[in-house]
């Protein structure tokens, strides 16, 4: 009895194994990592470790989002993007489906050297953001949807933590103006249209030294 219900863990976590490898199957980072090599690897640094602020840190950044994100800069069907960025609509469109969810995946698996908060002055403001948003002002804490730490949860919330400031305060700034405006359910825009310029320099520096 005590043999065959071990048994039976065994096979079902054998299963489980299993069926999650199956499902990582689908993509392959070391193929993502020839497209990283050959064309990210001038703006992003081929392990998404970026040298530039104007180009986003995507090592460690959550995978799904990577995706959306490379889906979203591509036009389809002549339509204007979901997110308008020229760059990035001309690296997405040399894509298929295949190679997006194979760069996401070898992206994603590489390690983030972080940014570092460089703002002593506005710490306090962008860690109150952070953990507890402003009540008065109907501003969620950062922290409910991107994680105590930043780091981001799977699939729709992408990681923040260790960021370049001027990025994070730059798509901030898009979101505002509904420049971006490809966020599920307008998620992000309604948060960034209650933050003034101060409390979205302070919270994009505090998320930069974020660990
Ligand atoms: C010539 C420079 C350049 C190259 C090459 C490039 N990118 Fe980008 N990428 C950018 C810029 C600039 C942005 C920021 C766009 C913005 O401000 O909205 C960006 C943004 C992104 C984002 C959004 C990240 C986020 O945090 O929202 C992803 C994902 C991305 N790039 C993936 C890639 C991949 C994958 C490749 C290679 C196939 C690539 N990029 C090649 C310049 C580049
Ligand atoms: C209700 C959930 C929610 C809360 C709260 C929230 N966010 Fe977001 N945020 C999102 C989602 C979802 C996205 C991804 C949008 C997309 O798919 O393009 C996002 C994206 C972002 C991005 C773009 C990241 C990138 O790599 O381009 C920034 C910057 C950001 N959020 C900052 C903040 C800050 C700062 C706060 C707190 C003041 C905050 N968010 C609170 C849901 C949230």
């Amino acid at each position: 009895m005590i043999r065959s219900a071990a048994m039976a863990i065994l096979l079902a976590t054998s299963f489980a194994t299993h069926a999650s490898e199956e499902a990582h199957a689908k993509a392959d980072p070391a193929k993502g990592k020839v497209v990283a090599e050959t064309i990210c690897v001038a703006c992003h640094g081929a392990d998404g470790n970026s040298m530039s602020s104007a180009n986003p840190h995507l090592a460690g950044q959550v995978e799904q989002y990577i995706f959306k994100q490379l889906s979203n800069f591509k036009s389809v069907d002549g339509k204007p993007a979901a997110r308008n960025n020229a760059i990035m609509a001309g690296m997405a469109a040399a894509l298929s489906e295949e190679d997006m969810r194979n760069v996401a995946a070898w992206f994603s698996s590489q390690k983030l050297k972080p940014e570092a908060a460089k703002d002593e002055s506005k710490i306090a403001l962008g860690k109150t953001l952070w953990r507890q948003g402003d009540f008065k002002k109907g501003i969620p804490a950062c922290a409910g949807c991107h994680g105590p730490a930043g780091a981001g949860l799977p699939a729709q919330y992408p990681r923040l933590a260790g960021q370049f400031a001027d990025y994070t305060e730059a798509q901030l700034k898009a979101f505002r103006a509904e420049e971006r405006a490809n966020d599920p359910e307008k998620m992000m825009r309604m948060i960034a249209a209650k933050l003034s310029d101060v409390e979205i320099k302070a919270v994009a520096d505090y998320a930069a030294g974020l660990r």
